[in-house]
């Protein structure tokens, strides 16, 4: 049976994910669209799925016989919204990254899971979902650099618009390092700052922008993350993790090594769509096929909420400027 899937929110990363679902992948298909603006949903329903319904109401397309399950790419601050209704209806939800902008609304999901008795929700953290991460986390686990000393990762972007603000850059960038490294390490945050270099001319009035995130792990690990979502250049992401016996980088996108005109030189991807694309794909059909089976595997509401946990230490941390702790409950057995 295919699966009927309805998605809210159709913008950037919403119109990608109904382009795979009925392009790329198998075993589902988009029967209906929702955005607040529905000129948005009609547009997309136009492009790539044109059997598809566009449905004014979010709750309505969450609760509709068409829908089996949802997939939420709205806003940040709409998610705890569309997500919790999901679960009320007992259907499965994959919810982009952050699956609530605050650990508290993220907590509500958890609970609201666990209170349900089966796990419903996937977050869309696609980088464990990456070649080149899933091949540095096999580095490590295998102990050839030896304990993890120090990491020193970067999220860049070449630029972002006028509704990003400074908060923005841990709940909706930073938010993608504070699930994966600890997925890379298996360790916890235990504290968390963040300082800010000279300002670029390049960010609007109202960022700040670069910034530097520091977190210290329950093992002692030390991390630094620069976020520069205004550095022109491309879209770029590094993670070197410094060992006790050597140094593993994260493996740059592949690019033709190119000679011309008196120079070397490597493309460097702009596009977030573009550099995580296969990531996207088998996260996504790893969601279609969990559905299908009865059983999801992906990134569970546990880890959005320590990801959010991490996140609002972050967010206090920008303004205080002091060193925030983390205190993080334990994992429920549900989630293990
Ligand atoms: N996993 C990733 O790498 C990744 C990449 C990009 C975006 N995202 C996440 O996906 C979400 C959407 O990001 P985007 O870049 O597509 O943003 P976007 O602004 O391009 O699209 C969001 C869409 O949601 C609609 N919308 C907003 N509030 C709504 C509501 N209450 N009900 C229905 N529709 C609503 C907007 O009209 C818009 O069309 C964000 O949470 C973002 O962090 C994740």
């Amino acid at each position: 049976m295919t699966l009927k899937l309805g998605v809210i929110g159709a913008g950037a990363i919403g119109q990608d994910h109904i382009r795979r679902c009925m392009q790329t992948l198998s075993g589902g298909r988009i029967t209906a669209v929702n955005d607040i603006n529905s000129e948005t949903a009609a547009s997309a329903v136009r492009k790539y799925a044109v059997d598809a319904t566009v449905v004014l109401d979010p709750h309505t397309l969450i609760r509709s016989n068409d829908v089996d399950a949802v997939i939420v790419t709205s806003w940040g601050p709409s998610h705890e919204e569309f997500v919790l209704s999901a679960i009320e209806t007992g259907k499965f939800v994959f919810c982009e990254k952050p699956l609530a902008t605050t650990a508290d609304a993220c907590r509500r999901i958890v609970d609201a899971e666990m209170k349900h008795g089966q796990r419903l929700v996937q977050v869309g953290f696609m980088r464990p979902y990456d070649p080149g991460y899933r091949a540095l986390k096999a580095v490590v686990d295998s102990g050839k650099i030896g304990d993890p000393l120090m990491l020193h990762c970067a999220h860049r972007n070449p630029r972002v618009g006028k509704y990003y603000t400074t908060d923005m850059a841990i709940t909706d960038t930073l938010i993608h390092e504070l699930h994966v490294l600890r997925w890379l390490l298996s360790d916890d945050y235990i504290s968390a700052q963040v300082i800010y270099p000279r300002k670029t001319s390049q960010a609007l009035a109202h960022l700040r922008d670069p910034q530097i995130a520091l977190l210290e792990t329950a093992k002692g690990t030390r991390i630094d993350v620069e976020i520069f979502v205004n550095c022109q250049y491309g879209y770029d992401i590094q993670c070197e993790i410094v060992g006790e016996l050597g140094i593993a980088r994260l493996p740059e996108p592949s690019a033709v090594p190119l000679r011309s005109q008196a120079a070397r030189s490597e493309a460097i991807l702009t596009d977030w769509k573009e550099r995580f694309i296969g990531a996207y794909d088998i996260e996504m059909q790893d969601f279609i096929d969990g559905v299908r089976e009865g059983k999801l595997r992906g990134p569970h509401a546990w880890s959005g909420y320590c990801a959010a946990v991490a996140a609002d230490a972050c967010v206090a941390a920008q303004t205080s400027g002091a060193v925030v702790p983390i205190d993080l409950p334990a994992q429920p057995a549900f989630y293990a």
